[in-house]
């Protein structure tokens, strides 16, 4: 969901409109008639917005372009942040009307709270640049300012603890920031790369199963946060281990649940070998992106798909 029309990108929705709300009223609706839960993930597309999609001037960190997309942003002055900042409590209050259980704010991979993290994006000398306690203090603010006008909310980050791309930010660095982002956040959803090291964010098969769990461990360890950690975890029995060793305290996945959406259900009956497994091909998934979302896995038998697991 994107806070503010600087911000905007094909396919995402405006959080700060309030007639937006019944339609996504409708979405939280169909969750938790199956007693699930549903989280909402706010951004802001900074540097990968385009200004001739929005008519407006591109925003982000410094005058840095993203290499996917090649436009120049405009950097932000400190009144533009503050209005940044406003845009994801503003967006926040108006979005949750449509009763979901949580909030995400994403400072991992894409996005203009990424640019700002970022060794490689974010150039400004003032405080909000130059250390990674000013790179990191946009995120920090928004987390106060959310928490201070929603109590009750659980509110958490997505983060990226290493950004593949040279000369950005690594595990030590986004300890540094994960620390910073604990003290305010009820929780980090750990992940890696940004549209640059596509290959790390959306991992293929060559990437070994649970690649970052490592990592994410050290995190979980040295911040006492509470984590979710991802990164082609595929099947239940490394997801339940990551649980039982203490790893993580919840196991995200993405393609898995694309490739089987009936991955949760099978797990908990204990039956592990019925679940179609993601290949991490990247097909469909991520090569119909903004098309609609399929699986290679489920070519031929998505019609016959009954809905109720079976
Ligand atoms: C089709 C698709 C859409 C995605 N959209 C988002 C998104 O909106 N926000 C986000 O934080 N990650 C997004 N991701 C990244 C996933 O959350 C996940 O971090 C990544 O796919 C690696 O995890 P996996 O191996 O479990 O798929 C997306 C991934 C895919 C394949
Ligand atoms: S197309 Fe299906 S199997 Fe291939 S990576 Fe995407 S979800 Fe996994």
């Amino acid at each position: 969901m994107i806070t503010h029309p600087t911000g905007l990108y094909p396919g995402m929705h405006a959080g700060y409109v309030a007639g937006n709300v019944p339609k996504f009223k409708k979405i939280v609706d169909a969750v938790h008639k199956y007693d699930a839960k549903i989280f909402v993930q706010f951004s802001h597309m900074g540097n990968q917005t385009k200004s001739w999609e929005t008519s407006r001037p591109t925003w982000a960190s410094s005058n840095v372009p993203d290499l996917t997309v090649g436009e120049v942003p405009k950097a932000l002055t400190l009144e533009e942040i503050k209005e940044l900042e406003d845009s994801f409590v503003q967006s926040a209050v108006t979005t949750m009307q449509a009763g979901l259980d949580g909030l995400e704010i994403k400072v991992a991979h894409d996005g203009i709270l990424g640019q700002f993290v970022s060794l490689t994006k974010n150039k400004r000398t003032d405080e909000y640049g130059g250390s990674l306690e000013n790179n990191v203090r946009i995120v920090v603010e928004i987390l106060k300012a959310l928490r201070e006008r929603m109590d009750d909310v659980p509110i958490g980050v997505r983060l990226c603890i290493n950004r593949y791309v040279q000369g950005d930010y690594g595990v030590n660095e986004a300890l540094v920031y994960a620390k910073l982002i604990a003290a305010v956040a009820d929780y980090i959803s750990i992940d890696s790369g940004t549209w640059e090291s596509i290959d790390m964010l959306v991992p293929s098969m060559n990437v070994p199963q649970g690649f970052m769990l490592q990592d994410i461990a050290r995190i979980k360890k040295e911040t006492g946060a509470v984590i979710i950690g991802n990164g082609r975890i595929v099947w239940p029995a490394m997801a339940e281990q990551a649980l039982e060793d203490g790893t993580c305290d919840l196991v995200g996945m993405a393609r898995a649940l694309i490739a089987d959406p009936f991955w949760a259900k099978k797990a908990k009956a204990g039956k592990a070998d019925e679940i179609r497994g993601c290949l991490g091909c990247n097909q469909k998934c991520m090569g119909l992106l903004l098309q609609h979302l399929g699986c290679r896995q489920q070519e031929g038998d998505r019609q016959e798909c009954s809905g109720d697991g079976q």
